[in-house]
This record gives C-alpha cells, structure tokens and sequence, in this order.
C-alpha cells in the first residue's frame, strides 16, 4: 500500500493491521508524535487525517491507504503553525509528553472554525488528557491562536 504523510508517499508492505502510530514512528522514524494509552483514551498519539483529528493507536495503518496523514512534524515546516506559535508565547508545556497530539487536536479545530468560543475549545481539547494540568494554557493559547 501507499500511505502519505507530510507530503511524502511511501511504500509498505508490512502488517495492515499495524496501529497507525507505531507505523509513523518505528517505520518512518517520526516520534513526535507519542504513546500515551494505547487505547485511544488520551490523545497523545493524535495526528491528522485527511484533515480531521484521530487517534493513531488504534487506527490500522490500512485505514490511511489513499488518505493524507500529517503529524507533529509536518504541520508547519517551520514550527510556526499560528497553535505552535501561541504554544509558544503562552508556555504551555510542562513535561511536555502530551503537546504535540493537543497541538494537532487544536490545529485541527482552528481548520474548522477559526473563531472558537471558550465552550467550543474547551469541548475540542477535552479528550486530549495532560497529566501536569496544563489545561488553563492550553485553551489560553488555542484562544490566541484563532483569529
Ligand atoms: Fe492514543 Fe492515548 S496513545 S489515545
């Protein structure tokens, strides 16, 4: 099969039925994007596809055969997406494990709707889980980061 991701088409011969992210990160060497749950319960290994958020744990790389994927490393070739920029300005790690799936999560919201209410961030954001309780400066930058 060929899958797509950040713009580049790669060939795999290897299990369909392997998760989605274990594809980006062991096959492709890509490891922004993290292991949290395994489960598809914290939103740590969140990426884009096609446009939309998903969880790539247990999402079987078959699943993206002809579809787009972009991960933490393709966002923005420069690390500038506007989310990144605000992450950024509003220092919002701690530890840092789970910021690349809540940026995703939050990119993939300001795609949609680029002038989220408070209630509509903190609905988007509320599956994506932060054990260091970042959450008041991650909806803080994802505000900043609408226009
Ligand atoms: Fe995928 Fe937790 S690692 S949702």
């Amino acid at each position: 099969m060929i899958v797509t991701v950040n713009g580049k088409e790669h060939q795999y011969d290897g299990d369909p039925a392997m998760p989605l992210l274990w594809y980006v990160r062991d096959v492709l060497g890509l490891t922004g994007s993290k292991f949290g749950c395994g489960s598809g319960l914290c939103g740590a290994c969140t990426m884009h596809l096609d446009g939309k958020s998903v969880r790539s744990c247990v999402l079987p790389v078959q699943a993206a055969e002809g579809l787009t994927v972009v991960t933490i490393e393709g966002l923005d070739p420069d690390g500038d997406h506007p989310a990144q920029k605000a992450w950024r300005e509003h220092n919002v790690p701690q530890c840092g494990y789970c910021q690349a799936g809540q940026i995703m999560q939050a990119a993939s919201l300001l795609a949609e709707n680029n002038t989220p209410t408070d209630k509509q961030i903190t609905e988007h954001m509320s599956g994506n889980l932060c054990r260091c309780g970042c959450y008041q400066r991650i909806e803080a930058a994802v505000k900043s980061a609408a226009i």
